[in-house]
């Protein structure tokens, strides 16, 4: 019915009407007064002229919102009201699609259910987690009017300089796919035209993550192996989990700009990976083939350029000029009609399946779906199983509620901190704007601690903290929590220059550590920053990475032993910020300089009980290709509490035709003993765990040993050619 209904339309439609459909521009287009404040109500009339002389298809806001006062959802629903009804004014009366992002929750509203970032739901290992954040975050974007999540980041967390490296599910290849098919399928659920669900985005289609010099778009490197290998199975997972739409990569990969890159987008994107629906490149990123790659003469060329290579929908955002330049395209047959029709299709396609074209235009009621205690619940536990207890010597934590604390560190007394870019506006720092009743994590551990809590620290993230005060308080105190890290940021803001660790945090650190008072750090940041020389010396490390608006309660709940920390690295935290090198590591990285000796390793994480895997075992020493491969192990709660663990089952391909990582994460469960008890837990690993990608570049499966890791034991078996 859709398919007939898009046919329809297409052949009532006028080219102009249909490279309108292609539009995307940017709220402020249509705004009263410059910025994109939400204060700024719609001036219809040039809403009208952006839809009814344009025939603009789509409209986006990046919540840069410098000013911003309550209360938001009923401006947001006012404004995609106001749109809506434009819309209908339309000839055909097709609908506007408005696209947000809404990463790490509903993050440009107010008050809304705010996650920890990717990076640490991905070290929650919590699958399901995942799903919920999706299922809360559509209800929160229909509730607002909106409908269209510019999320979840696929792109692989293997480059920490990269500044967007946590919005990424880490370093991991399979832990990035489980994660972000599964945030998809709780997004959408069955049927993304319900009221509660909403369409995602895939981004950035590819390679956008793994700049040579980290900083942000800027040139990837990436030879056709490490591609299919590492950047393209996530995609091809969130394809499977029936994302409609892709976002582009800003920036270039072996020479080609994103936008121009007609292997990547139509050989690949739809020969290879099936994907049906429509892409949506990055902001202003056409006019860049022509303003800075130089691959297009003019900005004419550029459209052709990015069209041809096979991207629907031009985030522009600020003017009609991509509508103007692809008009004459067609006009003059340099872009065909089909090429249009087909990205027409798939853009109208996306509008039908999302509900946009039924009757009633509301959105979804705020009441019961905006902000509610289960959905902050959620936040909190996420919160609490994505923070990593990394270190913890003589069992400093969990601190007992009446002894006397000094906290301390510019991370100590910001909600940002804990928040990171997106968070009501796009860099996320202004601490000004945030929610008055959430919690610091000083603010928590105030409420938590029946003994003396002291603070010592700034009002701003960059304050110099008062050294001689600090270490006077912490005479007067049995433990200090020091907390360091650093300010949100999020694409070239972030771009920095070395991973080292700002010099006051380190000289405020060295100077408590020399008390000899118990030092607690706690790290809280968008990628691992150099600690190593604080962490050795102090008595517990907790990375907090970017927790989100519930984790102050949800860290105190930690340090105190209330919940017990379940959280893993889902990146490798380094030692020094030359050493990169990530888990899933070559043989050759095995030698004195650049073996594997991060200062935590993938997959690390205390828990405040003991766990030990034993009796590792497979149920065939030998295997056919294309059998699966069956495995059992046993996981026994040894220590005192109650607690989660996350259970991981890496591969190892003993010998192969080009060079295999040492290991490979393949499977993962979670699951919650109590003292003592023992689980024998089950994993199936299907044929394609086994596969790469051969000299002939394509995927295969080669005949041999195998071996199999869960935690220390080890189990192998050998592959069978048919
Ligand atoms: O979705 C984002 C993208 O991740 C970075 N550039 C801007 C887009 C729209 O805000």
């Amino acid at each position: 019915i859709i398919e007939h209904k898009v046919q329809t339309l297409l052949s009532q439609m006028t080219l102009e009407e249909k490279i309108g459909q292609m539009t995307q521009i940017d709220f402020s287009v249509v705004a009263a007064a410059d910025g994109q404040t939400l204060d700024n109500p719609v001036d219809v009339a040039k809403l009208e002229n952006a839809v009814l002389k344009y025939h603009v298809g789509s409209i986006l806001n990046t919540t840069n919102t410098p000013d911003y006062k309550p209360p938001y959802i009923e401006k947001w629903r006012l404004i995609t009201q106001t749109i809506r009804n434009t819309a209908a004014k339309t000839r055909l009366k097709i609908p506007i699609i408005y696209g947000i992002d809404a990463i790490h929750g509903a993050n440009y509203t107010y008050n809304a259910t705010l996650f920890p970032q990717a990076i640490n739901m991905a070290a929650s290992f919590n699958p399901e987690l995942s799903f919920k954040e999706g299922e809360i975050t559509a209800r929160e974007v229909k509730a607002s009017g909106l409908d269209w999540n510019f999320y979840p980041v696929m792109d692989i967390g293997r480059q920490p300089l990269w500044p967007r490296l946590w919005e990424t599910y880490g370093e991991d290849v399979y832990l990035t796919s489980v994660m972000g098919s599964e945030y998809i399928k709780g997004h959408q659920g069955d049927d993304f035209g319900q009221p509660t669900k909403a369409p995602t985005c895939l981004k950035h289609y590819v390679g956008y993550s793994y700049p040579l010099n980290g900083k942000d778009r800027t040139p990837a490197w990436i030879g056709e192996r490490a591609l299919r290998e590492y950047f393209l199975p996530s995609f091809a997972a969130g394809v499977k989990a029936g994302a409609p739409t892709v976002m582009v990569n800003s920036g270039e990969v072996d020479g080609i700009p994103g936008h121009a890159n007609y292997q990547y987008l139509t050989t690949i994107l739809r020969g290879e990976l099936g994907f049906k629906g429509f892409t949506i490149s990055d902001w202003e990123d056409i006019i860049r083939l022509y303003t800075r790659d130089k691959v297009a003469a003019s900005p004419k060329e550029a459209v052709k350029i990015a069209v041809l290579a096979g991207v629907d929908m031009s985030m522009v955002p600020f003017d009609f000029s991509f509508y103007q330049l692809l008009l004459e395209l067609a006009q003059s047959g340099e872009v065909p009609l089909a090429r249009i029709d087909e990205a027409v299709a798939r853009i109208l396609k996306v509008k039908l399946q999302s509900g946009l074209f039924d009757p009633p235009p509301e959105p979804l009621a705020v009441a019961g779906n905006f902000a509610t205690a289960d959905a902050q619940a959620v936040s909190r536990q996420a919160a609490a199983e994505s923070v990593i207890l990394a270190k913890n010597a003589g069992a400093t934590l969990p601190l007992a509620k009446h002894s006397s604390v000094l906290v301390t560190g510019p991370t100590a007394n910001l909600l940002s901190v804990l928040n990171g870019g997106w968070t009501l506006t796009w860099q996320g720092d202004n601490e000004r704007l945030y929610p008055q009743d959430k919690q610091t994590l000083l603010a928590a551990i105030r409420q938590k601690s029946s003994g003396k809590v002291s603070f010592v620290g700034g009002q701003a993230f960059n304050d110099e903290i008062d050294v001689d005060a600090a270490v006077a308080a912490a005479a007067e105190h049995d433990y200090i929590i020091l907390a360091i890290g650093e300010k949100p940021y999020t694409e070239t803001y972030g771009n920095i220059d070395s991973l080292e660790l700002d010099k006051n945090q380190l000289k405020l650190g060295q100077a408590l550590l020399a008390t000899g008072k118990p030092v607690i750090l706690v790290y809280f940041g968008g990628r691992p920053r150099i600690i190593t020389e604080l962490a050795e010396q102090a008595s517990a490390v907790v990375l907090g990475f970017l927790p989100g608006m519930e984790a102050g309660p949800a860290l105190a709940d930690i340090l105190y032993g209330d919940v017990n920390p379940s959280g893993k690295l889902p990146i490798t935290y380094p030692r020094h910020t030359n050493d990169i090198v990530n888990y899933d590591h070559k043989p050759i990285e095995k030698f004195d300089v650049n073996d594997y000796r991060p200062l935590y390793p993938f997959g690390h994480g205390l828990s405040y009980t003991s766990f030990k895997t034993s009796g590792l075992h497979l149920s065939k020493a030998s295997y056919a290709q294309g059998e699966t491969i069956e495995l059992a192990v046993y996981v026994k709660n040894t220590g005192t509490r109650t607690g989660k663990e996350a259970v991981l089952v890496y591969l190892n391909d003993v010998a192969a035709s080009v060079t295999r990582p040492n290991k490979q994460l393949k499977a993962f469960k979670k699951l919650e003993l109590q003292p003592g008890e023992e689980q024998l837990l089950n994993f199936k690993l299907e044929p394609e765990a086994l596969s790469f990608i051969g000299l002939d570049m394509k995927r295969i499966i080669e005949p041999g040993d195998f071996k199999i890791m869960v935690g220390d034991e080890v189990a192998q078996f050998n592959l069978r050619q048919n």
